[in-house]
């Protein structure tokens, strides 16, 4: 099931006394080569994005600042992961439905992803991922 291979990757955290500084390689920790990042940020408390799987896309979160939610579902199972720190990050593999909530005040999140965008490799609605899961 798709939802196993989810998990938290913890990330290097160089700490010294002019603060914190953590890096992401390309070929190194992510099983994936990077070609996109976005970011989410200014999200109204309350609000709920994501709400959508990947058929190729394989992407990783982190809370670079603030606090949010990851629910997770494979169509089996469910998950919730708590990100609220920038040394860790979740990933999030091919077809896993996701909604990201609870988001604190300031919270932005940094999506790697493996892909360019394509609208193409969405699934918006939750019925036809649980079909397409389920066949
Ligand atoms: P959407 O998928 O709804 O965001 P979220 O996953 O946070 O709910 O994307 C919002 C809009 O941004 C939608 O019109 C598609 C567009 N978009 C791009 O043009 N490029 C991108 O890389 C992403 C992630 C979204």
């Amino acid at each position: 099931m798709s939802i196993e291979k989810c998990r938290i990757i913890e990330l290097s955290k160089i700490h010294d006394v002019r603060g914190n500084l953590t890096v992401v390689e390309n070929g190194k920790l992510l099983p994936y080569d990077i070609k996109r990042v976005y970011y989410l940020y200014d999200v109204p408390g309350g609000v709920a994005r994501g709400g959508h799987a990947h058929v190729a896309t394989e992407q990783f979160l982190v809370a670079m600042s603030g606090s949010f939610d990851v629910v997770l579902d494979d169509g089996f199972r469910k998950k919730t992961f708590s990100l609220n720190r920038a040394y860790y990050g979740l990933y999030v593999s091919t077809m896993v439905w996701r909604e990201l909530n609870n988001f604190s005040s300031g919270a932005v999140c940094l999506s790697l992803v493996s892909t360019l965008y394509l609208e193409d490799d969405y699934i918006r609605d939750y019925q036809d991922f649980i079909t397409r899961v389920r066949a």
